[in-house]
């Protein structure tokens, strides 16, 4: 690992936030822009071609561009001054990090501002799905996406992947006849049928850096709004997220213009190990959340929400993640109480602290704390409950504190004034002590007593914490109470909020009768909203409920979502687990492998 600069400021390169989680040396030399002429190939599992860097350099003399990478085949390594000639230039990779990947590091000239790199990448790559026609919707043609964060860019391109290096970029995509390419980027008009054109003329972190080609499909649902999927899904998908544009609104109307001129869905195959990511312009998102009911798109809200809190502000380093997910779930939740209503949001907002109650108790102090130390892991571990769910109980108690119309106006205040930048967790209090905590502007009372350090420093919940409370949870609870004694219960108008408070709040054991007694009233072997039906699921394992076992057997088999796969291999035993992997795995992505191959192993010790 590079080490930390002490060196003066560079007249051309602001400092930026040291980060450990890149081999890159943005004291002497940036990457500004790509430029990607990049052609996919299925059949190989690979995708090959060219990327050109922009690159600004420091006033002071030295002879290496940093760049990381992993598992990249690099063909030949070329500099110029113009960006017009090039001439070829020597290169080295150094041996492989298991966590970062390896160095590899270009010859510059003195006047070198171009860096033109042919490469391919490896069936490995870590962002990379590649899937076979059978794992589609459509099962006639092959799909493949990418999923960039934290550190996987690097796997499908030589790049400095940090997310303080923000860079703008440019991007030809060749695909096979018929399948279109689309990417979080801005499409061009292209020539040909099989050449897509992109462009994203926004500094963006790397980690956010994406693309997807198959067999896609696009439906609008607004004037910004639409959504890309297969054809024989969209449908069900544009109808599902028909309040996209609405969301838009809410969101814009409390802090401030969008910028990033379109907002659309893509609809993945179910394997996609998360259940969104919020690539720019266009969300990435698992089809766990198409209920039928839009009960779950909560998800859109979040991912839109990052337009805000991550792809304009930016976290500068992986320990610094809370600043993109804990404000994120905050404003997610403000998005979901302008459209469907405050009690949908508590519920939310209930159903995110139990989970975080939940979580608590399985991680060392360390790791209960927001600005998180990662030394020597990769900072996807880094990505508990403890950065979204503490982290929006922290934005919601200041909230409480200072009154809805002072944070707002404070929050709006802050993405302007980050805007399109990288911050530490340090810079972000700072500006909170300077424009938050001050006294109130109209009344000049003093700021509120919180104590902030403790919050983002200390492990554990402040015992000033408040749990958020939930009026229709409370009837819920009643319900459970009542179902356990043998009495009838009054579900008609319950949402899927309430549907999964009421499974989760009762016993973990649970006898043949009472398992069969919920599924003969409710059906829950059968429901096609995936969130029920995992926690559903979980409960079946757990009590050996073998009526739901082909149903579990076929989720695992589809659906590769870490959030529902993890928990129910972790219930099974150890001999189903391992059997039902065996046949499961070749369909999931590298990172839900990763995470159950590791839980296997850790069980055979
Ligand atoms: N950016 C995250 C997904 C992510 C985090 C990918 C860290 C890789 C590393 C995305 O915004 C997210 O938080 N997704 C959540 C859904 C959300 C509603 C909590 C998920 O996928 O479960
Ligand atoms: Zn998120």
């Amino acid at each position: 690992m590079t080490s930390c600069s002490t060196k003066p400021q560079d007249p051309i390169l602001p400092s930026i936030a040291h980060d450990i989680h890149s081999y890159a040396n943005p004291a002497e030399a940036r990457v500004r822009h790509l430029s990607l002429d990049l052609t996919v190939v299925f059949e190989q599992q690979t995708i090959q071609g060219v990327a050109v860097l922009t690159i600004d350099r420091a006033s002071h003399a030295f002879g290496q561009l940093m760049l990381d990478s992993r598992a990249l085949q690099i063909d030949k390594t070329e500099i110029s001054s113009d960006g017009a000639t090039y001439r070829e230039t020597p290169f080295g990779i150094a041996s492989p990090d298991k966590i970062l990947g390896s160095l590899l590091h270009v010859a510059l000239a003195p006047d070198t501002k171009f860096v033109k790199i042919r490469y391919s990448t490896d069936p490995t790559a870590t962002a990379l799905q590649w899937l076979k026609p059978a794992q589609t919707a459509g099962k006639q043609r092959p799909f493949l996406y990418t999923q960039s964060q934290a550190i996987h860019a690097r796997s499908w391109i030589p790049l400095q992947d940090s997310p303080g290096i923000r860079v703008t970029f440019d991007a030809r995509i060749h695909t096979p006849a018929g399948l279109k390419a689309v990417m979080g980027a801005a499409p061009e008009v292209s020539q040909t049928p099989n050449e897509f054109d992109f462009k994203m003329d926004q500094p963006i972190p790397p980690y956010l850096i994406a693309l997807a080609v198959g067999d896609l499909a696009f439906q609008s649902t607004g004037p910004r709004t639409g959504v890309w999927a297969e054809p024989s899904i969209l449908p069900k998908a544009a109808a599902e997220f028909a309040d996209t544009e609405k969301m838009l609104e809410a969101a814009e109307k409390l802090y401030g213009p969008y910028r990033w001129s379109r907002y659309d869905v893509l609809v993945l195959p179910p394997s996609f190990p998360f259940g969104g990511m919020e690539n720019p312009r266009l969300t990435f998102a698992t089809p766990t959340i198409i209920a039928g009911d839009k009960s779950l798109v909560s998800l859109v809200a979040h991912e839109m929400a990052h337009s805000w809190s991550g792809n304009l502000v930016t976290n500068a380093t992986w320990s610094d993640f809370w600043l993109n997910e804990g404000y994120t779930v905050y404003i997610e939740r403000r998005i979901i109480e302008e459209l469907y209503g405050v009690e949908r949001a508590e519920m939310e907002a209930s159903l995110g602290y139990q989970d975080l109650l939940d979580e608590l108790k399985t991680h060392p102090p360390a790791d209960q704390i927001l600005h998180i130390n990662l030394a020597g892991r990769d900072p996807d571990d880094g990505a508990t409950q403890i950065p979204y769910e503490k982290g929006a109980l922290f934005l919601r108690q200041l909230e409480q504190a200072f009154g809805r119309a002072r944070f707002d106006a404070y929050l709006k205040s802050y993405f302007d004034q980050f805007a399109f930048q990288s911050i530490t967790t340090a810079q972000s209090l700072d500006y909170m002590r300077s424009h938050l905590f001050v006294p109130d502007p109209q009344t000049k009372v003093a700021p509120p007593a919180i104590d902030v350090k403790e919050w983002v420093y200390q492990p554990g919940l402040p015992g000033s914490a408040k749990a958020p409370v939930s009026r229709l949870f409370s009837k819920v609870d009643g319900a459970i109470a009542d179902w356990l004694q043998g009495r009838n219960v009054d579900t008609a108008s319950w949402s899927t909020q309430e549907w999964l408070h009421f499974l989760r709040g009762l016993p973990e054991k649970l006898d043949a009768a009472q398992m069969r007694r919920l599924d003969t009233a409710w059906h829950f072997t059968q429901t096609g909203n995936d969130e029920i039906l995992d926690q559903w699921l979980l409960m079946a394992v757990r009590n050996h409920y073998e009526p739901a076992y082909a149903r579990l057997e076929e989720f695992l088999m589809t659906v590769g979502r870490r959030k529902y796969v993890k928990p129910l291999y972790e219930a099974m035993d150890t001999k189903r687990a391992a059997a039902l992997y065996d046949k499961a795995r070749p369909m999931y992505h590298p990172i839900t492998q990763a995470t159950i191959d590791a839980l296997l192993a850790a069980r055979k010790k």
